[in-house]
Parts: C-alpha cells; sequence; structure tokens
C-alpha cells in the first residue's frame, strides 16, 4: 500500500534521539514513512507533519490515523515553517527533521511525470496550487533560460545541446509529456556519453522538477528558521539526495557552528556572533551497503544532524562560551 521506503531509518533515530515527551516536527512528511517511526517512540509528546502535496498528506493520515491522539498532520509548505509551528504548537520544539525531495509516491503513482519511463502529463509539480508546470518551463522558456535551468539544477554537461534540441523540437510539436521530454535529452547527450547506472534524462528531469517547485532557493531559510525553532538542547536531522542541497545544509550548519569572528587579538567581541549549533555529523553519514542493495533509491541519500546550543557570555573577556 505504501510505495516510498524511508531511508537511513536507524541513523535518523538514534542521532535525533527521540524522547517519548518530544515535539517533533517532520518537515516532509511524505507517506509518514519516518514520521511512523518517531511516532513508535513519542507516547506522550507530537510529531507534527507538514506536507505540501494533499494527495501523499491524504495517504500518510491513513497510515498514522492510530496515532491521531499524538499526531498533527498540515498541508502546507515548509517555507511557512515558523508560522506553522507558531499556530499548531506556540512553543520552541525538541526536534526538526527533514528528508528532501520526492517520494516514490510522485515517481510511481502521481501520474504527474516525474518519471522518464512512464508516458505521463508532464507536469512535476508538488503541490498542485502552484501555477507552473514542467510543460511550461520547457514550452515557454527561451533557450538560455533553459540551459542555465538545466545546468544550475541538474550539473548536466549537455545542458546546452539539450536546451537547443527543446527550443527546435517545441517548433514542431508542443512538449507535453515525461517521455517526449525523455526522448529529446537522449538524443541530446551523445550516446559515449550515456552514465552507465541512470537513465540519460535524470539529471534534466531533477533539474525541471526541482526548478518548478522551486525546491533549492527556500531551503537555506528553512533551515534557518528550523533551528531557530528549536529549544536549546534541540536537535535537526536532515537527508540530501542532491548535491546543491547537501552543500546548502552544510554551510548553514557551519555558519551557526562558528561564535565570534573577531580577530584574535580583539579584546572584547565587537561582531556580536554567537555559536548556536553544534554539528553532530562532520562528514554526512550514507546509507549502509545493505540498505543501498535493497534500496537502491537510496543510494545518493546524505544526513547531517546538529544540536542547538545556548550560547553564554563571559563577562570578563566578552567572549561567548558554548555548552551543548
Ligand atoms: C523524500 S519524501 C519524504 C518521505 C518520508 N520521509 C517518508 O518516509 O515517507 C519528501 C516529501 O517532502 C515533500 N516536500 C518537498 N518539499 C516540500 C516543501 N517545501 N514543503 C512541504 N513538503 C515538501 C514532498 O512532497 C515529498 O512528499
Amino acid at each position: 500500500m505504501f510505495i516510498h521506503n524511508p531511508v537511513m531509518v536507524a541513523q535518523v533515530l538514534s542521532y535525533l534521539s527521540i524522547e517519548s515527551d518530544d515535539i517533533v516536527v517532520d518537515c516532509t512528511l511524505g507517506e509518514g514513512g519516518h514520521s511512523s517511526h518517531f511516532l513508535q517512540k513519542v507516547n506522550k509528546g507530537t510529531v507534527l507533519g507538514i506536507e505540501q502535496d494533499a494527495g501523499i498528506l491524504e495517504s500518510a493520515v491513513s497510515r498514522l490515523k492510530e496515532h491521531r491522539d499524538t499526531f498533527i498532520p498540515v498541508r502546507d509548505n515548509f517555507s511557512n515553517l515558523k508560522i506553522i509551528v507558531s499556530g499548531k504548537i506556540g512553543k520552541k520544539v525538541d526536534k526538526i527533521f527533514f528528508d528532501l525531495g520526492v517520494s516514490m509516491y510522485h515517481i510511481k503513482k502521481s501520474g504527474r511525470g516525474f518519471s522518464f519511463s512512464k508516458d505521463e502529463p508532464l507536469d512535476m509539480r508538488l503541490d498542485l496550487a502552484r501555477s507552473l508546470k514542467g510543460m511550461d518551463v520547457v514550452n515557454r522558456f527561451d533557450q538560455k533560460k533553459l540551459a542555465e535551468i538545466i545546468w544550475a539544477y541538474g550539473e548536466e554537461k549537455f545542458s546546452a545541446r539539450i536546451s537547443h534540441l527543446i527550443i527546435r523540437e517545441r517548433a514542431q510539436k508542443p512538449i507535453t509529456t515525461s517521455i517526449q521530454l525523455a526522448d529529446i535529452v537522449k538524443k541530446g547527450i551523445p550516446r559515449k556519453y550515456w552514465p552507465k547506472n541512470i537513465h540519460p534524462a535524470t539529471k534534466t528531469f531533477q533539474a525541471i522538477r526541482i526548478f518548478v517547485n522551486d525546491e533549492i532557493e527556500i531551503l537555506e531559510k528553512a533551515l534557518k528558521d528550523g533551528i531557530d525553532s528549536l529549544k536549546p538542547g534541540g536537535r535537526i536531522g536532515v537527508i540530501s539526495f542532491h548535491s546543491l542541497e547537501d552543500r546548502i545544509v552544510k554551510t548553514v550548519f557551519r555558519e551557526l557552528n562558528k561564535g565570534c569572528i573577531c580577530p584574535a587579538d580583539f579584546p572584547v567581541c565587537v561582531c556580536g556572533k554567537k555559536r548556536s549549533l553544534k554539528v553532530l555529523t562532520k562528514k554526512p553519514l550514507t546509507p549502509d551497503e545493505g540498505e543501498k542493495n535493497e534500496n537502491p533509491a537510496s543510494r545518493s541519500a546524505r544526513f547531517r544532524c546538529a544540536v542547538k546550543i545556548q550560547p553564554v557570555v563571559k563577562a570578563a573577556i566578552n567572549r561567548e562560551k558554548e555548552i551543548a
């Protein structure tokens, strides 16, 4: 009944260290795979599950119905995290979790053109209230903009050739389905450069999906809002599947892991910067070989986790010291 296998569950549970009275915010509820594990642990607290896709949210609600006393589902975008937490919880929370990207539900069941192996309308929206679809991007944007998107969000070396072909093909006939786009991309990449383990259209599809759903632009602020919403001692865990996302997570964690940045010979701090995070994963954790073999979709997962700390100003020197 549920298509998506939650990834890296053991590592997520171990690093988030969930207690029975915790308030946990799952910012990417999906089919509720991770939240079902959180709810096993939380029997006196709350799991707040945020999901922008009404269809998948419905299946999570049905999956988690036995936890109706401890589970709060919300259909919204995690870019509104602070407003959602203050409206539904009204205080700081213990754990924040993100499992970024799309679910297997989207690829296999939604019928919205996320997969190049099925002929579906090229929609690619996670939230059907958005106006821009994948087919609008490929039929309306100029070649320069298309190449920029395919390069920036897909890191596709043949972005210029692919965008040139998109313009040429759409002059004959609008590009409205996933297979149509996949065939154009295949023509745009010389066969000797086709990747060995993935479909040649993977990167282009990923790029257009990320653009349509504004997945990268909102991430930095959402992470910072999440960290702001944590109690001291609270933890944030993030699974990403894309190098751009992982770079954003790493950069935000690093920035908040640093305190005063005044030169070492300044007697007092003038920058006012306080360390607010202690990173628990120096390098991102990855799934073990067993999980990768059992669930190939987990292959590119990267998990990072950090704990919020309470900055303390030391009066004599006025430089901060942190306690975790
Ligand atoms: C990888 S799946 C999560 C799977 C989930 N952890 C599970 O085990 O079932 C990511 C989910 O996050 C949702 N999502 C992605 N970006 C979002 C956003 N900005 N706001 C709310 N939901 C989002 C997607 O619609 C998708 O259902």
